[in-house]
């Protein structure tokens, strides 16, 4: 399986744009921004299933050449499916920007997010007056064999597991129902397996049920302390935890535990624009470093 990180940043990027802090000023003056967070996964290296898309999304695309279509002249895009891994703004709104698609877009999600996105952040039911989604529910029933908008199997099975995390804010009173999903992705031909939690407010039973074995595991690396968004947002701003985010550094948090889990490879992604780990020589950076963890970067790639 060959895997590309997109945007290894959370909803906001670096530099965000109204955001001042050291990090952000620091991308703006060397020019090394961070785009938000997707990955892209192909069994063939020809169809590529995105694993969330990212209000980055067009640029993305520009910046990978597997990704750029091969029509010869023609419309068309190796992009055959997307997974939504929860019903953020920062993993939802890139499907705004493959309107154009010459036919419904396949989109797996999980039951909550399905339902959501027809309704309190209706990109459904706009979509369907431009190519139209042809929505597909993850359920956790156990690996699904992924597959394109003409029923072509992709070569990738996907497992879905709720993790712990509520709605997203503009949904808090929804239903209960499954919002958040860790992904377990294998590749049949080679085996290979990718653990894809970019949002975890814990690392429970769900989050290693995915990593166990892993070949790699992308993880939910927001923040690296709880109250990080007070130092610019002000005293209302919410904590790590009220978001649903482990942070990494925290006494209980990530840190200590991702070693434990047994991915064979973990890096983080979906990383805030305040973390400090985003400075190449902070002392964050090297204790994550020292435990074997890579901070991740876009356009990072792997093969599985
Ligand atoms: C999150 O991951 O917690 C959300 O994307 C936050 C947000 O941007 O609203
Ligand atoms: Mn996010
Ligand atoms: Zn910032």
């Amino acid at each position: 399986m060959h895997v590309i990180i997109l945007g290894s940043a959370a909803g906001g990027g670096v530099p965000q744009w109204n955001c001042g802090c050291s990090n952000c000023t620091d991308a703006r003056h060397d020019n090394r921004g961070r785009t938000q967070s997707s990955v892209a996964v192909s069994a063939d290296g020809e169809r590529w299933i995105l694993l969330n898309a990212s209000p980055d999304l067009r640029m993305q695309l520009s910046a990978h050449h597997e990704l750029w279509p091969r029509g010869g002249g023609r419309r068309g895009s190796g992009i055959a499916a997307v997974i939504l891994t929860d019903g953020e703004i920062d993993h939802t709104l890139g499907l705004l920007l493959m309107r154009e698609s010459a036919t419904r877009l396949p989109v797996y999600a999980p039951g909550g997010v399905t339902a959501l996105l027809d309704d309190a952040w209706p990109l459904y039911r706009v979509l369907s007056a431009y190519s139209g989604v042809e929505p597909r529910v993850l359920d956790e029933a156990g690996p699904l064999p992924l597959t394109d908008h003409a029923g072509i199997a992709l070569g990738i099975c996907c497992s879905a597991t709720a993790v712990a995390r509520r709605p997203p804010r503009y949904a808090r009173a929804a239903a209960q129902a499954t919002f958040d999903v860790a992904l377990r992705l294998e590749d049949d031909r080679t085996g290979g397996t990718l653990a894809y939690v970019p949002t975890a407010g814990a690392i429970d039973a769900a989050v290693q049920r995915a990593a166990s074995d892993a070949d790699l595991l992308l993880f939910d690396g927001t923040f690296w302390s709880d109250d990080e968004l007070r130092a610019v947002g002000g005293g209302d701003a919410p904590t790590a935890r009220e978001m649903g985010h482990l942070p990494v550094g925290a006494p209980g948090g990530s840190l200590e535990q991702l070693p434990r889990l047994g991915a064979k490879r973990t890096v983080l992604v979906h990383i805030n624009n305040t973390n400090p780990l985003l400075c190449r020589s902070s002392a964050e950076r090297a204790q994550v470093e020292a435990a074997g963890i890579t901070v991740g970067e876009d356009a990072m790639e792997f093969e599985l």
